[in-house]
């Protein structure tokens, strides 16, 4: 008889605090990228249609920030985990750092900086690893050429094949993420009862409500710690 042991399941939700040390700005941190921009001029379908060349060069901004910055320990750690369980990662953010770190399956909720897509026909998405997109770079319909990406007030086409990674995790990772958007903060309440939850933040993450593990730091520091922790527990 052949016992093939069922790998224990991994699900990180992951946030922009996770390239923090990666040198990308978060978003609700002091010095994060809502106390630059308003969300309603750079991040909205409204802000779209009433200034694309201002949302156009926030997300050039990003993009060229994104392409000079490197994965960090924290995204290495959990490539680490893919030899000792089915690791599924659930990304809020746009960066392509869990990409570049190797891991092997990563969802992205809120869209890619490194992908664009026709302003008119959300099927035509095409990579654009330039620095750089143009007012009058236009998709093959002509439409003028938009970030990949989820703006407030957008659906969020992944929410449904995100939820269903949520249904068999036996560990929740929830790293570098202030779980204040939603639909993606749901996903952290939407774990099975004995799935068990760490959370790795250097902030104060009560508001959160979550019964969980709190290992209170950085990422890039705490998180290939607790790596270690469960492959010696748990694998
Ligand atoms: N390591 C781990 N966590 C960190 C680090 C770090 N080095 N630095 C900051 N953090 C934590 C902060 O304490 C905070 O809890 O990361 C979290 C960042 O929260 P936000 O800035 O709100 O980012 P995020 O939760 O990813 O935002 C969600 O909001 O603006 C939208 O679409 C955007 O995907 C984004 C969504």
């Amino acid at each position: 008889m052949i016992f093939i042991t069922q790998l224990k399941k991994i699900v990180v939700i992951s946030g922009a605090g996770i390239s923090a040390e990666s040198g990308l700005s978060t978003f609700r941190d002091t010095g994060g990228l809502w106390e630059k921009y308003s969300i309603e001029e750079v991040a909205t379908p409204e802000a779209w249609r009433r200034n694309p060349e201002m949302v156009t060069e926030f997300y050039n901004l990003r993009r060229k920030q994104l392409l000079s910055a490197k994965p960090n320990a924290a995204h290495r750690a959990l490539v680490e985990l893919e030899a000792h369980f089915d690791v599924q990662i659930i990304t809020q953010n746009v960066d392509d750092l869990h990409e570049r770190a190797g891991s092997s399956k990563v969802m992205h909720l809120h869209g890619e900086l490194l992908k664009v897509r026709s302003s008119v026909d959300e099927s035509l998405v095409y990579d654009w690893a330039k620095p750089e997109v143009k007012l009058g770079d236009y998709c093959e319909k002509g439409s003028q050429l938009r970030p990949h990406v989820v703006w407030f007030g957008e659906e969020v086409p992944m929410m449904g094949p995100a939820l269903r990674e949520m249904m068999d995790a036996d560990i929740l990772l929830v790293v570098g993420t202030s779980l204040n958007v939603y639909p993606a903060a749901s996903l952290a309440y939407a774990v099975p009862d004995h799935t068990v939850i760490y959370v790795v933040d250097p902030g104060d993450m009560s508001h959160a409500g979550l019964n969980a593990h709190h290992v209170r730091g950085k990422a890039g520091e705490f998180l290939p710690g607790l790596v270690q922790e469960l492959i010696e527990e748990w694998a």
